[in-house]
């Protein structure tokens, strides 16, 4: 079974190399033509000159770039997937809005192509060692394929965009949080506390002790990332438009967007999006200098 890859970031390459590490044979397309020629001579496999060269090759194209517009350039834009004149099983992985989600499953259904929303827990350490978890929407069968279950846990959710939905929401909780901590480390700086002493001396004393331990040093601004805070802005930006399709309440995802937002605009767009931390603790720090009024 030769499994195709379009896109070759964070995600993209642990996806390939997980792959590879299964033996299975691939063919990757990526925007930036380097990135895949340096990674097929790592790991091996093909380089496509296009995503519908990919999608004309192989029997599952996991498709794992960064947002809506990146969605729909690979699969709708010249040279794009649905192109491709034989059918291939479509395996969206990117966390996309549903609406995207739902227009590109409806135009893979007018081409008689497969599809499937497969959006991704886990970064990608997680993923090249094979242990995330994998929410599946689309045919059953499809969501058993073994490209797929080579990545993780595959938890199956019905038809689309139910998995996208749980992504989505399981999103705004990690988001949300890591998001209140940060207006809470704005504020005990704003007093005279260290963001670390707050950690250290008060959450590690409660039930957020396992929180706290889980980021350790990415609660810092390290200049490098697994989940750049540019895609935590957009994830939360996309959760809000969700909620506002459904009629649902969305000012808190709105709130915690503008606080990724906030970073991009900034300068630390390809932070860790933990950092997020540490970047409001600085507001804070900054305040106490200030003289007062
Ligand atoms: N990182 C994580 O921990 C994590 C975890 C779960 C889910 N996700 C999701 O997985 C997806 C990928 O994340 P990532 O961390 O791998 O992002 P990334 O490192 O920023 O990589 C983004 C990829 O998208 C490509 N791309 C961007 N715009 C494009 C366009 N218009 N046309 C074609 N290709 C385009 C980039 O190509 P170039 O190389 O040419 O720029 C690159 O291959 C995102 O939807 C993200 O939300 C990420």
């Amino acid at each position: 079974m030769l499994v195709g890859v379009i896109g070759l970031g964070r995600m993209g390459t642990a996806l390939a190399k997980r792959l590879r590490s299964k033996d299975f044979d691939i063919i990757v397309w990526n925007r930036s033509r380097e990135k895949a020629e340096k990674l097929v001579k790592e790991i091996g496999g093909e380089v496509a000159s296009s995503p519908r060269d990919v999608a004309e090759r192989a029997d599952y194209t996991h498709i794992i770039v960064s947002d809506d517009v990146a969605l729909f350039d690979v699969t709708m834009g010249p040279g794009g997937v649905l192109e491709a004149v034989s059918p291939t099983v479509l395996v969206n992985h990117v966390t996309c809005t549903i609406r995207a989600s739902i227009t590109l499953a409806e135009k893979a259904k007018t081409k008689a192509f497969p599809y499937v929303e497969a959006p991704i827990i886990g970064g990608p350490s997680v993923l090249e060692k094979g242990d995330a978890i994998i929410l599946c929407s689309g045919d059953e069968s499809h969501c058993g394929a073994e490209s797929i279950a080579a990545l993780g846990d595959v938890i199956y959710l019905g038809s689309p965009p139910r998995a996208l939905a749980a992504k989505l929401g399981f999103n705004h909780i990690i988001l949300g949080i890591v998001s209140s901590l940060a207006d809470a480390f704005g504020l005990v700086e704003a007093h005279g506390i260290a963001w670390e002493n707050f950690v250290n001396l008060v959450l590690s004393k409660t039930w957020l002790k396992s929180v706290v331990d889980r980021y350790g040093e990415r609660f810092k601004l390290r200049g490098k990332s697994s989940f750049a805070a540019r895609l935590a802005a957009k994830d939360a930006l996309y959760v809000a438009n969700a909620l506002v399709e459904k009629g649902l309440d969305s000012s808190l995802a709105a709130a915690v967007a503008n606080h990724y937002a906030a970073m991009v605009r900034e300068g630390y767009a390809e932070e860790d999006y933990p950092a997020v931390a540490e970047f409001f603790a600085k507001y804070g720090r900054e305040l106490r200098k200030k003289p007062r009024d």
